[in-house]
């Protein structure tokens, strides 16, 4: 028996909602492979901000510091700015633990409709760098209130920052269709786009096998739409990478279903695990959240954790209850509940 020890984020909305069915799916799964999943959940959210003034405690990297892998809900509340709940959180947890990748697959399933013709091929990873790049926290704002008054933000792109996300996209494709596609703007963005596409290109030359091209940002993203199936692995900036995944997640079929992974792959430090999806403020507390997000993105938990048959389980068991079963929440067309397609869901595992 192994036993992980996972740090609980549920945060906010319909975070709530999703990771007692992640939690749950991971437990049916983590029995029939000798995992035991030990869980301490933490009440960082908005709803903490509220009454602390805190989305977490002064030292609350440490106190999760020493766990196998965090796994979040989502963080997210109306009367809480979003720059506060994502640099009170998320940016400290993913810039604090050397998060670079963002690793966000995005597949069409049999039984899901896509809202685009043709997109039932598609099969992709965004990698998203995500430490650096546009997300910076140098800048500032000058002459508030005046006529004159400045906002300047800078992007920081480095050299060690930008080989090592492409050098973990070539290596990621060489395990998959062997194809990168590298999002760029190099013809309007002058100096940083042109140093992402010498540093991608230099990367590329120790993957011979592997095939690339270079994309910018406009062109690619009307691409995902009207050719989503021609692509395997696309690289992106911070802020490329952020817009193309919730892009191809609706290419997708729905937001709901889509997983992402925050990695630290020299596991210095323990990676963080949450879907796509945000609090749902809309939906929250109805019952009715997708929780297959969640659901898959505990697959990409039990991978990190180098438990790839339990994972391929897990897939097995997204990919039958879609093709097999008409059991939907209401986001793919259904009237289910999370805990109704949840129970679906673990109905088949092997
Ligand atoms: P959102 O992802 O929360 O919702 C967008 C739309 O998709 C809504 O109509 C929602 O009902 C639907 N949706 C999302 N997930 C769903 C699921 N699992 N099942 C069914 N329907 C689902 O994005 P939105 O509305 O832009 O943001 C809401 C809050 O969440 C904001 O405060 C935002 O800052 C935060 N947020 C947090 C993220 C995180 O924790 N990583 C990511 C994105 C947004
Ligand atoms: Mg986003």
């Amino acid at each position: 028996m192994t036993t992980h020890r996972i740090a609980l984020i549920p945060g906010d909305g319909i975070g709530q909602e999703v990771t007692p069915a992640a939690c749950q799916v991971l437990d049916a799964v983590g029995k029939r492979h000798g995992i035991e999943f030990r869980y301490d959940k933490f009440d960082w959210s908005c709803r903490r901000y509220a009454e602390t003034g805190a989305m977490m405690p002064a030292d609350g990297l440490d106190r999760i510091r020493g766990h196998d892998a965090i796994f979040l809900g989502a963080v997210g509340d109306p009367a809480v700015p979003d720059h506060v709940s994502l640099w009170g959180l998320l940016i400290p947890i993913r810039r604090g633990f050397r998060q670079y990748v963002n690793l966000r697959p995005v597949k069409v399933f049999e039984g899901v409709q896509s809202p685009v013709r043709g997109a039932e091929s598609l099969d992709l990873v965004v990698v998203r760098e995500n430490v650096e790049g546009e997300y910076g926290e140098i800048g500032g704002r000058l002459n508030r209130g005046f006529p004159e008054e400045m906002a300047v933000q800078e992007s920081v792109f480095t050299r060690a920052g930008t080989t090592r996300i492409a050098e973990y996209a070539f290596a990621l494709a060489a395990t998959r269709r062997n194809h990168v596609t590298s999002a760029t703007k190099s013809n309007g963005i002058v100096h940083t786009m042109p140093f992402w596409d010498e540093i991608v290109a230099e990367t590329a030359g120790r993957h011979p096998d592997v095939e690339w091209r270079a994309e910018h940002i406009d062109a690619l993203c009307a691409k995902v739409v009207l050719d989503p199936g021609r692509f395997d692995v696309i690289v992106g900036s911070n802020l490329f990478g952020d817009i193309l995944s919730d892009l191809t997640a609706a290419v997708a079929g729905s937001i709901g279903i889509a997983p992402a992974a925050n990695l630290n792959p020299e596991r210095d430090f323990p990676s963080m695990f949450e879907p796509v999806h945000g609090s749902a403020p809309d939906i929250a507390g109805r019952g009715i959240a997708n929780p297959l997000g969640a659901i898959w993105t505990a697959a990409l938990l039990l991978d990190h954790l180098d438990h790839p048959d339990a994972a391929r389980d897990l897939e097995r068991a997204i990919a039958a209850v879609l093709a097999k079963t008409p059991v939907r929440t209401p986001d793919l067309g259904g009237t289910a509940t999370t805990v109704e397609f949840t129970r679906a869901l673990l109905e088949q595992l092997p």
